[in-house]
């Protein structure tokens, strides 16, 4: 587990029982350091997820550089220098191929999609997470790697929400249909969907299957396999440990 705050790192690592490869992402000699510690721990990767983020939020026209520069920083060449990193760990020896395939998750978010005023710097590198999640996807699936991104919306009990003013916080909370913020456990259950085995949803009966014959349920598209999954969130966060 890496985190740049070396404490943080250690708790966390400690709460899961990981090793603690604390280092700075937007440092391409960190990052060979950190994922040298995943190779020297394991000798295999089978789940990346990419997550550390900062905001410097400003309107545009008094936006700095450094603050456009940080954040790109950090979310898009973080992301990009631990994938490119972590590529020969992720795909394993190449006489024996991985038994399944390996995942990376990139923490995009809902602002990429749909802006919000006061984060160009945020929402367009978030917005190249994507691109680059997409673009990756294609490029290693031929090495039997799956690569998703996840876009929460606004999450509440974290360092970075506690940064922003709360009247900001409590007019983004407003405009949510469900009337709640997510928390940190809702991306974990997002972030651990991709790294589900279809077979082992398919084997699962949700409501459709039940009113299905069997047969039926095991042609279901990978988009009602999702559904499924999302509606059946804490025991698929179960299957995916
Ligand atoms: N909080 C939200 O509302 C929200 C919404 C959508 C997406 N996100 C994304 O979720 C992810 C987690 O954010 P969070 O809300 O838990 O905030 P957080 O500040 O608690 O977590 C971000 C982590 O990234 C680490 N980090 C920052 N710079 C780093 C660097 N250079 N190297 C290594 N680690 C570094 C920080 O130390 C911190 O622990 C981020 O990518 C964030 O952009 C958050």
């Amino acid at each position: 587990m890496n985190d740049l705050d070396p404490d943080a790192c250690e708790e966390a690592a400690a709460a899961i029982g990981a090793i603690a490869a604390p280092g700075d992402v937007t440092d391409p000699a960190a990052v060979a350091r950190i994922v040298g510690a995943a190779a020297q721990a394991g000798g295999r990767l089978d789940v990346l997820v990419n997550n550390a983020g900062i905001t410097r939020d400003a309107p545009l026209h008094r936006m700095s550089d450094e603050d456009w520069r940080s954040v790109h920083e950090v979310v898009l060449f973080g992301a990009f220098y631990v994938c490119r990193a972590a590529l020969p760990l992720l795909r394993g020896p190449r006489q024996i191929p991985p038994a399944r395939h390996r995942k990376v998750v990139n923490v995009s978010s809902s602002v990429a999609l749909h802006g919000a005023p006061g984060t160009a710097n945020y929402t367009a590198a978030k917005a190249g997470l994507i691109g680059l999640t997409k673009s990756l996807a294609r490029e290693w699936a031929r090495h039997r790697i799956n690569v998703n991104a996840v876009a929460p919306g606004l999450i509440e009990g974290t360092r970075l929400t506690a940064q922003k003013p709360a009247a900001l916080i409590e007019r983004v909370r407003s405009q949510i249909p469900l009337g709640r913020a997510g928390t940190p456990e809702d991306v974990a259950a997002a972030v651990a969907l991709p790294l589900l085995r279809r077979r082992r949803l398919r084997d699962r009966p949700g409501p459709r299957a039940e009113r299905r014959p069997r047969r039926a349920g095991l042609r279901r598209s990978r988009r009602e396999l999702l559904l499924h999954a999302a509606q059946n969130l804490p025991a698929a966060t179960r299957l995916a440990r």
